[in-house]
C-alpha cells in the first residue's frame, strides 16, 4: 500500500514494515525526499521487495516480539540487496533474540524516542551502501567455458591443453591430486570434442569390487555366470561413439588390465559369456590420483597399458599453487550455498581469505567447496570469518622473506647436487650450471662442506679454485643467478 503522504518527485524508496505506521514519521520522510511505501505483513513486504526491487527497508520491531515473529520478518529481510534499519523500544536490544536479529539482518537501528534526522541519516547511508553493492567491483565468479572456475596461469594452460585434446582422438590421461577436478577436465575434453552430444560414460574402477569390474566394463550375456539373469550391456559398449572415462585407473586389478589392453589394441570387446567380438568406437580418457609411474615401476600397473592410455597427459594443478583462484573458488562456493544459511550472508571477510590462502588444501577444490558450505551453515555473523572456516592453525613460524626462501632453495640445490655427484665439485658445478669457483664461494657462504658430514676433513677448495669453466655461468638457473 502506498502511503498517502509520499512525495512524487523522489527516487529513493523506503519500505516501511510496521503494524501501525507512524503518520508524523511518514510526513517527515516525505519532506526529506523519501518515497515511503507501507507493508503491514511480512508476506506483502516480501512481494513488494521482489516486485519493486526495494533497496532500503525500515522495520518496526513489535514490543515483546517472539522468535516466530522475528523469523517471519527475517524471511523478507534476507535479500542482500536490501539494507534494513530497525526501530526498537528502549531496552529491547537487551533481549538476546532481538540483538542477534539486528546483528544478522539490519544495517542500523534507532531506539525510541529517536531523532528523525538521525533516522533519515541512517536511511540515506543504507541507500548509499546498497547503491555501491549494485555495481560490484568484481562479477560473481561463474563456471567458465570449460565448466570450471579458475584464472591462474596454470589453469589457463590447462584450458589450452583441454582444447587441444578435444581436437584429437588420442587417449588422454589426467593426473592430479584428489579433488583437483580431474573428472571436470575429462568432461570438458569430451564437450570440446566432435563427440560432444554423444555419451560420456564414467566408471570409477576403485569403487567397483574387482570381481565385478570386468562384467561392468564389458557386459555379459544371460547365464554367463550364476546370477546373470539377463544380458547386460557394459560401460564400454554404452559409450559407443562417445567418451569412456576410466576414473581411478590406478586401482584397476591386473587381470582386468589385460582385457582392457586387448580392447584398446583391437577396438573390440566381448561380453562375458558372449560368442564373438563386438566393434566399439570409443575415445578413452583415464585418470587417477595415484602415482602411475611408480605403480608401473613396482609392477602394479602394466607398462604396455600405461603407454596406451597416456598418449596425451594433462596434470591438474593442486589448489595450493593456484594463488588468487582460492578466493575465486571460495566466492563461487559461497554463491552456490549462501541460500543454505538461515541468515543474510554478505560474503567472506578478509581474514577468511587470508586463512584460506595460507592453508595447504590437501583435499583441493572439493575440500574448499565443502569448507565454505559448512561455514555458510555454521557462521553467526554477516560475513564468514576465519574462525567459521575451522581450518587448522597454520604454523608458519616467523614470516619468511623471498630472499630467505631463495637462499634456502639455493642451499638445498647445492647440497643435493653434491650428494648426487659424490661431492665432486666440478661435476656438481656443471649440473648446477655454475663455475667451480662460484660453487666453492656459495658453499663457503652457506657453510656447506665439500665432504659428507663424518667424512674425511677437507676444505671446499680441495679441487682447486680456478674459474676455467666460467662460461657455464651463463647457463646458471634463475635461482642461482640472483646470488651467483
Ligand atoms: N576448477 C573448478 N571449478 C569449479 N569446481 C571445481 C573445480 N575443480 C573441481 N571442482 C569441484 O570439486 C569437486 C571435485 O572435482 P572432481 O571430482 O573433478 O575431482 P577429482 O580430481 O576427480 O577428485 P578425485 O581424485 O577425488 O576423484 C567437484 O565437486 C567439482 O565440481
Ligand atoms: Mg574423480
Amino acid at each position: 500500500m502506498k502511503m498517502t503522504f509520499a512525495s512524487a518527485d523522489t527516487e529513493r524508496t523506503v519500505l516501511y514494515v510496521s503494524n501501525s505506521p507512524d503518520k508524523k514519521l511518514a510526513d517527515f520522510l516525505a519532506a526529506s525526499a523519501w518515497h515511503a511505501v507501507h507493508a503491514k505483513s511480512t508476506a506483502s513486504a516480501e512481494r513488494m521487495i521482489e516486485r519493486d526491487n526495494i533497496k532500503v527497508g525500515l522495520v518496526e520491531l513489535p514490543q515483546d516480539c517472539t522468535s516466530q515473529q522475528l523469523s517471519a520478518l527475517a524471511s523478507c529481510m534476507r535479500r542482500p540487496e536490501t539494507n534494513w534499519v530497525a526501530q526498537i523500544a528502549p531496552g529491547q536490544a537487551d533481549d538476546e533474540l532481538v540483538s542477534r536479529f539486528i546483528l544478522d539482518y539490519c544495517f542500523d537501528f534507532v531506539t525510541r524516542p529517536w531523532l528523525n534526522e538521525r533516522l533519515v541519516f541512517a536511511l540515506g547511508h543504507a541507500h548509499g551502501l546498497s547503491a555501491l553493492r549494485q555495481a560490484p567491483a568484481t562479477p560473481e565468479p561463474s563456471l567458465g567455458r570449460h565448466g570450471m572456475v579458475g584464472q591462474c596461469e596454470a589453469m589457463q594452460q590447462l584450458y589450452r591443453r583441454i582444447d587441444k585434446c578435444g581436437a584429437t582422438e588420442a587417449p588422454v590421461f589426467v593426473a592430479g591430486e584428489s579433488g583437483t577436478g580431474k573428472e571436470l577436465t575429462a568432461r570438458a575434453i569430451h564437450e570440446r570434442s566432435p563427440r560432444a552430444g554423444r555419451p560420456f560414460v564414467a566408471i570409477n574402477c576403485a569403487a567397483i569390487p574387482p570381481s565385478l569390474l570386468q562384467a561392468e566394463l564389458f557386459g555379459h550375456e544371460r547365464g554367463a555366470f550364476t546370477g546373470a539373469l539377463q544380458r547386460k550391456i557394459g560401460r564400454i559398449e554404452s559409450a559407443h561413439e562417445g567418451t569412456l572415462f576410466l576414473d581411478e585407473i590406478g586401482d584397476m586389478p591386473h587381470e582386468c588390465q589385460a582385457v582392457l589392453l586387448r580392447f584398446l589394441q583391437e577396438g573390440t570387446i566381448e561380453r562375458l559369456g558372449g560368442n564373438g567380438p563386438i566393434h566399439v568406437n570409443v575415445r578413452v580418457i583415464s585418470a587417477t590420483h595415484v602415482d602411475l609411474d611408480k605403480a608401473v615401476e613396482e609392477g602394479r600397473f602394466r607398462a604396455d597399458l600405461y603407454h596406451r592410455l597416456c598418449v596425451l597427459r594433462l596434470v591438474e594443478p593442486p589448489l595450493r599453487e593456484r594463488g588468487g583462484d582460492i578466493k575465486l573458488l571460495a566466492n563461487y562456493a559461497l554463491s552456490m550455498y549462501k541460500q543454505d544459511g538461515a541468515r543474510k550472508l554478505r560474503g567472506l571477510s578478509s581474514d577468511a581469505i587470508v586463512a584460506m590462502s595460507n592453508y595447504a588444501w590437501p583435499g583441493n577444490v572439493r575440500e574448499l567447496i565443502n569448507c565454505v558450505r559448512r561455514a555458510v551453515v555454521m557462521s553467526e555473523g554477516r560475513f564468514i570469518n576465519a574462525s567459521d572456516l575451522g581450518l587448522p592453525e597454520t604454523d608458519n613460524g616467523p614470516a619468511v622473506t623471498l630472499a630467505e626462501i631463495r637462499s634456502k632453495a639455493e642451499k638445498d640445490a647445492i647440497e643435493h647436487a653434491l650428494q648426487r655427484h659424490g661431492y665432486k665439485l666440478s661435476e656438481a658445478a656443471a649440473e648446477l650450471g655454475i663455475s667451480r669457483a662460484t660453487l666453492y664461494r656459495l658453499m663457503h657462504a652457506d657453510r656447506l662442506h665439500a665432504e659428507p658430514s663424518g667424512g674425511r676433513a677437507s676444505s671446499a677448495g680441495a679441487e682447486g679454485d680456478s674459474d676455467a669453466d666460467g662460461d657455464r655461468e651463463r647457463r646458471a638457473p634463475t635461482l642461482m643467478s640472483a646470488s651467483a
